[in-house]
């Protein structure tokens, strides 16, 4: 069998594959290919483990071959494969939901704690030699414990960001998703929101985590900012292109809300053109995953998927065409 993986990831997962006795070729460049060189570099393989910066659809599969079985994600999020087509040629897809749940949730809250007490101007202004003294006024933030956050998503990551908010903070939990979850519910005693409006009004923080699909690309436009408190947070972990950029931006400026904090861009690697000046934002890049532990657990779940496969059995985290 040959595995092709479109980037070097730590090693465990490697070791799995290499250990079946099979040819694994990683790319040798440690940068996203282009699509000539993802074609090229996975001919004739029989499974690819991809990331989600490789876009993947029909005609990438058609160059690569027809022996190909399995496209494993090395990521939870799979808005970079063309799901139908890729399915439609017969192919499997897997992605590597839960072992990075805790690890996202964590981020999520780092963000959140950050953004609300100001700890990155904080830490600018210390290392500027700016700090001459106590001071009432000092880089005043706002509390966390006991607002209420609005979770737009209840998926695993969503769930675990409502309990750390929840049991660590006594925060009062509102939520919007396309399914409501009674025992989501009575566990937290978190509210059920019909809309994601309902969320915007209310909510002191706002938390994304839906996947991006075509109906939640803007899904947090310029209306629906407008629509936040004025001292109100929005926090994103999920996919760039749910919040609209531009217009986060131009909110940011005229303080239309409080502030923002980001792990994933509207055009990664771009980022929009004056949102890195603005002190009310904190921008990570892509890395609300980016553990060792859990990188390396994520390769462990992509390999898994390419073994059970390639053994002719059901993969575990098999990615179900809708
Ligand atoms: C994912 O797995 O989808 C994350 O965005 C990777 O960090």
């Amino acid at each position: 069998m040959k595995v092709f993986v479109t980037r070097k990831i730590p090693n465990a997962g490697i070791d799995m594959l290499r250990e079946k006795g099979w040819e694994v070729l990683i790319s040798p460049h440690d940068r996203a290919l282009t699509r000539d060189e993802l074609i090229d570099m996975g001919r004739g393989a029989d499974a690819v483990l991809t990331q989600l910066t490789d876009k993947i659809d029909g005609s990438v599969v058609d160059g690569w071959g027809s022996q190909l079985k399995i496209i494993a994600n090395y990521a939870v999020g799979y808005d970079n494969l063309n799901v139908k087509e890729i399915s439609d040629r017969g192919v499997l897809m897997s992605n590597t939901p839960d072992v990075l749940t805790e690890t996202v949730a964590e981020h999520t809250f780092a963000l959140m704690l950050s953004i609300a007490r100001r700890i990155v101007e904080s830490d600018k202004f210390s290392r500027a030699g700016k700090y001459k003294g106590w001071e009432p006024f000092l880089l005043l933030g706002n509390d966390v414990c006991y607002k209420t956050l609005g979770i737009i998503g209840l998926g695993r990551i969503g769930a675990r960001v409502a309990h750390h908010a929840v049991r660590g903070f006594d925060m009062k939990v509102i939520y919007y998703d396309v399914r409501r979850n009674n025992e989501f519910e009575s566990n937290f005693g978190a509210t059920y929101k019909d809309t994601p409006d309902d969320i915007l009004t209310e909510a002191d923080f706002i938390s994304i985590h839906v996947p991006l699909l075509p109906q939640t690309r803007h899904l947090i436009s310029a209306e629906r900012i407008k629509k936040m408190k004025p001292s109100a947070y929005l926090i994103n972990t999920s996919r760039g292109p749910i919040v609209d950029e531009i217009a986060l931006r131009d909110s940011l400026k005229k303080n239309i809300i409080k502030g923002a904090a980001i792990d994933v861009w509207e055009n990664e690697p771009l980022l929009t053109p004056g949102l890195s000046d603005l002190e009310n934002i904190i921008i990570t890049p892509h890395t609300a995953s980016a553990t060792e532990e859990t990188r390396q657990k994520m390769g462990e779940i992509a390999a898994k998927n390419i073994i059970e496969t390639l053994e002719g059995r059901n993969p575990p985290n098999k990615i179900i065409p809708k």
